[in-house]
């Protein structure tokens, strides 16, 4: 219809989304956290990573592992309680990010978007999609968790068919299949490895790898994310 709804909450419901979030993290971050990929990753980038609960799983399970939760700075209030509560101040920083339009800092060798691709339409996808593959170097994993129809067996839950009745109403358009979000990926410079449902949140986990750099782009980049990660 032409609307779009932008992606930020009211601020008055940030506090109950950050907490929504940690209890949906717990649900769902130990099945990306089993990916074998993070073994050897020094540096995640959150991007729009909420309160914080995937970086920290992430960190706790990988102690080589430190991670940059990008988000609103109203969020983020919220992110430094859990990321202290779990005392992994000194190893997850926060960095308040524009998700339209700010690029990803340099930096990281890993990224991850937890819900964050259904909030777009199919262009912001992939403006942000091209902007994350900026970031990283050819071969550095990105991960995306979110609803991706199709992927799951069986018919699609009340949730799930009232999820995408929200996405079409406020204009995100988000409902790719599989293979039509492989080719999203593809086209935006990363290669789909694998796409394991979660049966218990009807969401999935999609494992994708950069693949190598259009002109122009660094092979590695290098930059304000590490500096302040250290600081
Ligand atoms: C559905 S939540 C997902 C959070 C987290 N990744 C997770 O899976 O629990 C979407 C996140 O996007 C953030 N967000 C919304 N609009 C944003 C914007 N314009 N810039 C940065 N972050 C934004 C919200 O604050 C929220 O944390």
């Amino acid at each position: 219809r032409g609307r779009r709804r932008p992606p930020e909450i009211d601020d008055r419901y940030v506090g109950s989304l950050a907490e929504a979030m940690l209890r949906g993290a717990r649900a769902s971050a130990p099945h990306l956290a089993r990916l074998p990929l993070w073994r050897d990753r020094a540096h995640l980038a959150d991007l729009a990573g909420g309160s914080g609960g995937y970086a920290i799983l992430l960190c706790r399970m990988y102690p080589r592992l430190r991670a940059t939760v990008y988000d609103r700075r109203e969020m983020l209030e919220h992110t430094a309680r859990a990321v202290a509560d779990a005392g992994l101040d000194d190893r997850i920083a926060l960095e308040p990010w524009e998700l339209r339009g700010d690029p990803v800092p340099a930096g990281h060798d890993c990224a991850l978007l937890s819900h964050v691709l259904h909030l777009l339409d199919a262009s912001a996808r992939a403006e942000l999609l091209g902007r994350v593959r900026a970031a990283l170097a050819e071969g550095d994993p990105v991960v995306v968790h979110d609803f991706l129809p199709g992927t799951a067996a069986g018919a699609p839950s009340p949730e799930e068919a009232a999820s995408a009745i929200d996405w079409l109403a406020n204009g995100s358009g988000f409902l790719p299949g599989p293979d039509e979000f492989g080719a999203e990926m593809a086209t935006a410079g990363m290669s789909v490895r694998s796409v394991t449902p979660i049966a218990a949140t009807r969401t999935a986990v999609v494992s994708a790898a950069c693949t190598p750099g259009l002109p122009g782009r660094h092979s590695r980049p290098s930059g304000s994310a590490e500096r302040k990660a250290r600081r």
